[in-house]
């Protein structure tokens, strides 16, 4: 049984996510963060070959079903025990960026991509997911200027790639009102960390 809090970030590249996730994990303290794909070694495993920048003929279903494998081992081994202890669980992506990257970016559909998440998560899906929102221009040139950032495969996609992601998230969003909250990412780090404090501490406090 599942009872611990399981929060899910998602947004296009660059919206700075990463850095918001840990600043939110030092000011919670007792709390699991994770990332994906990756977060414990078999899932970090398949990262290494979604993601190797060399594996350019990877079709775009053989992505998706990666992702879907790297999470399912992922929530198993990882995410799942710590909810079952009762822990808040920070995750770095989830199944809403397969929705926005595989379903609308690559065109595979949101829905049939969510049918192939359902049989890795077995429903499984977040409490509360916080989606930050960025322009992809803005996002792509934050990148480029954090040198100590990994550049992956994904990363080298055009901006009109980068675009259809965020427009694929927005149609997520619209999907599950309910649970997606959205905050603009393009303020300073400290007011979009701010803006996060305190919708955490509205929904789990
Ligand atoms: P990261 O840079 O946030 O670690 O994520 C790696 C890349 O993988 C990023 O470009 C987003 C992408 N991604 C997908 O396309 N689908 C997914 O399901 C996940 C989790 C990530």
């Amino acid at each position: 049984m599942k009872n611990g809090f399981f929060i899910t970030f998602e947004g296009p590249d660059g919206a700075g996510k990463s850095t918001i996730i840990r600043m939110v994990a030092n000011e919670l303290k007792d709390v699991l963060l994770t990332r994906e794909p990756g977060g414990i070694d078999i899932a970090e495993q398949i990262r290494k070959v979604i993601l190797d920048k060399e594996n350019i003929a990877m079709d775009a279903r053989t992505e998706a079903l990666l992702y879907a494998a790297a999470r399912r081992q992922h929530l198993v081994e990882k995410v799942r025990p710590a909810l079952e202890e009762g822990k808040v669980v920070l995750c770095d992506r989830f199944v809403d960026s397969s929705l926005a990257y595989q379903g609308f970016a690559r065109g595979l559909g949101i829905d049939e991509v969510l049918s192939i998440n359902q049989f890795a998560i077995e429903n499984m899906m977040p409490d509360l997911t916080i989606y930050f929102d960025i322009e992809p221009e803005l996002g792509l040139q934050r990148i480029n200027k954090n040198k100590g950032r990994e550049v992956n495969r994904l990363d080298l996609e055009h901006l009109e790639f980068h675009n259809r992601v965020r427009e694929g998230y927005q149609l997520v969003l619209k999907k599950f009102p309910e649970r997606i909250v959205k905050i603009d990412a393009s303020r300073e780090v400290e007011d979009v960390f701010a803006k996060t404090m305190v919708l955490l501490k509205e929904k789990i406090i």
